[in-house]
């Protein structure tokens, strides 16, 4: 059996958010086809809202950004078959900070399919973390992420099947935007299944968002070099969970479980990891799941070094080499998690 995981030819292409551009001859502008569904019922978009006069081939002011989106416009949009409006491509950024903001709202009204809905998470969730790595504020960080966990969340409870719609969009080459939504999306679903509730859930998965935002202080040739570090650049890696608990941790606000994911996600049952090599009774359960679900995802990815293997490989090797760096419990629901999910895939198909 072949166990490696094929490559795909790019990352996800999030076709829903980002669609390709349309030129306005008359104009000159670009055009960006935005879905219906995808706005939320009585908020102020911000940004302007245009129809396509298929007649006149041509763009004309639909709804100011300053004026509120209501369910009349979204009913008489859907009567004349409308299901997509457009904004100009120099719009484009408010429209993902629009998305940023009402993600949880938009998923929670049910208007998309799973498909869609996952789609839509994974991509303003890559988006967001993308963002806040570049610039990292405390404040801000902390805020949007539990925004982004929040939806996410809504998003894995819509049904059976929401979790393998989103793994089926993590993308297979590994990079830290990309890692990052990939571990808060599987440590989520194991979270719930663990029974932790919803404050819980969000502080859980903030965390997993953010684990590895101390690698934004890492020399980025470091991170994706493809030969093996020597000891002394092993030992400047081993540091981020340490600097990521300093850049969130700075001014208080994020919660203590939250920073415990960051500081701790490395650390192992078998009292073998860093940077503190805790024993497993001092690892906090939540940083229990994120050495999982972040094993996994790494392992399932493709590496500067190694291709990615695919589930069941991956989950045989972390049994056999380094089963007693894992939570037994945990590790036991995350197999069936996973194998549930396979399930449920098959079923939806
Ligand atoms: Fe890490």
């Amino acid at each position: 059996m072949n166990m490696w995981k094929p490559r795909r030819s790019s990352a996800p292409l999030l076709t829903i958010l980002v669609g390709d551009s349309m030129f306005d001859a008359s104009d000159g502008a670009a055009y960006l086809p935005i879905p219906l569904r995808t706005l939320q019922i009585d908020t102020t978009t911000g940004f302007d809202l245009y129809q396509f006069n298929a007649a006149r081939g041509s763009y004309r002011l639909y709804r100011h950004g300053d004026l509120p989106f209501t369910e009349q416009h979204r009913t008489a949009l859907l009567r004349n078959a409308v299901s997509r409006l457009f904004i100009t491509s120099r719009d484009r950024g408010s429209y993902l900070r629009y998305l940023e903001g009402n993600l949880e709202q938009i998923v929670a009204a049910g208007r998309m399919s799973i498909g869609e809905s996952s789609e839509l998470v994974y991509g303003v969730a890559m988006q967001t973390v993308q963002e806040i790595f570049q610039a990292p504020e405390p404040d801000q960080a902390i805020e949007r992420a539990q925004g982004v966990v929040r939806a996410t969340l809504a998003n894995l409870l819509r049904g059976p099947g929401s979790l393998a719609t989103m793994m089926d969009l993590m993308a297979a080459d590994y990079q830290l935007y990309t890692h990052s939504v990939n571990v808060c999306v599987l440590g989520l679903a194991l979270g719930h299944r663990l029974g932790f509730d919803r404050p819980e859930l969000t502080g859980l998965g903030a965390g997993l968002l953010l684990h590895d935002i101390g690698k934004t202080r890492i020399d980025p040739e470091l991170l994706a070099k493809p030969d093996p570090l020597s000891p002394d650049e092993e030992q400047v890696v081993r540091q981020h969970p340490l600097l990521g608990a300093e850049v969130l941790g700075e001014d208080g606000r994020i919660d203590a479980a939250s920073l415990a994911v960051v500081l701790q996600h490395h650390e192992r049952c078998s009292g073998k990891g860093y940077p503190r090599g805790l024993a497993a009774e001092a690892i906090h359960p939540f940083a229990k799941v994120a050495a999982l679900v972040n094993t996994f995802d790494s392992l399932t990815s493709h590496q500067p070094y190694r291709r990615g293997y695919l589930s069941y490989p991956a989950i045989r090797l972390m049994q056999e080499l380094r089963g007693r760096d894992f939570d037994a419990e945990m590790f036991r629901l995350m197999i069936r998690m996973l194998a549930a999910d396979e399930h449920g895939r098959k079923a939806a198909a």
